[in-house]
């Protein structure tokens, strides 16, 4: 692997490891790669299991000719990138889940996690984008709480990709895709991100922050990447990622009023 690459046998979190790297000046394009993490972040202060030889665990560091404003959209310009680059290599019918779920047959394959440098750091601004991706999993190797919600590639595929390759194709790729989001905008990458949108038109339900339960229409995301979701009564909502906790039924076939959490 070259250098532009960093492996590691365990880390407590590539996201947090990258981004100790980038206040230090790393490149565009820095990637940090360990073989399990103990302590893997999610979004929404999950925890992402990270045990070796399983799965993905990797964080790249970006410096894109994007105002900082434009960095959060970076969340959804890495999954496509992934989406994109699964269907592609690996043959397999992927669905993106607002606001950067990749899943496949509807269970969740790949996790991403971007952070942006704060505002009042003394050096050039950043992102880091976290990706977990579950390749090698057996069922019966996923905790009991997600072994109904998650997959793997091998599940999917029946076919053991290499980690190594899969992350150079994946690094590839990710940096293509920001390069096309720099030069013709987010809109180029929203349009592409719509054709995997796997929420579109189905029912969501979440929780405001001061406690109401809302239930509407997802309609996709807007021109800022805000989820779209149209009420019974018409009126519609802009749901931020992040501060609201979202789930999510299926508009039909559902045999269940119990929507499951994204
Ligand atoms: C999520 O779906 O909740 C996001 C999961 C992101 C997990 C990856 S694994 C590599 C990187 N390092 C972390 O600590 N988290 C991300």
């Amino acid at each position: 692997m070259p250098s532009e690459v960093l492996i590691f046998e365990s880390l407590s979190s590539t996201n947090t490891t990258a981004y100790d790297l980038a206040r230090n000046g790393a490149a565009h394009g820095q990637v940090v790669w360990a073989k399990s993490q103990s302590g893997g972040k999610g979004r929404l202060g999950k925890k992402w299991r990270s045990p070796a030889g399983k799965g993905l665990y990797f964080s790249i560091i970006l410096r894109p000719d994007l105002a900082v404003e434009e960095y959060p959209k970076l969340t959804m310009t890495a999954g496509l990138a992934v989406a994109e680059l699964l269907e592609k290599d690996c043959g397999v019918a992927v669905g993106l889940k607002w606001p950067n779920d990749v899943f496949i047959s509807g269970k969740k394959c790949c996790g991403i996690l971007a952070e942006a440098s704060l505002a009042d750091e003394n050096t050039d601004p950043f992102a880091i984008v976290g990706i977990g991706l579950n390749v090698l999993t057996e069922h019966h190797e996923f905790p009991e709480d997600i072994k109904e919600t998650a997959t793997s590639l091998l599940l999917e595929t029946k076919k053991s990709f290499s980690l190594q390759e899969l992350l150079k194709k994946l690094r590839e790729h990710l940096l293509i895709v920001v390069t096309e989001h720099e030069s013709h905008g987010f809109a180029a990458i929203l349009k592409r991100w719509k054709k995997y949108d796997f929420l579109r038109g189905k029912t969501l339900e979440w929780v405001t922050s001061t406690g109401e339960v809302i239930r509407g229409e997802s309609l996709g995301p807007d021109s800022l990447g805000k989820m779209l979701v149209r009420e019974g009564s018409g009126k519609i909502h802009e749901v931020l990622s992040g501060d609201l906790s979202l789930a999510a039924t299926k508009k039909e076939a559902s045999t269940s009023d119990a929507p499951f959490k994204i």
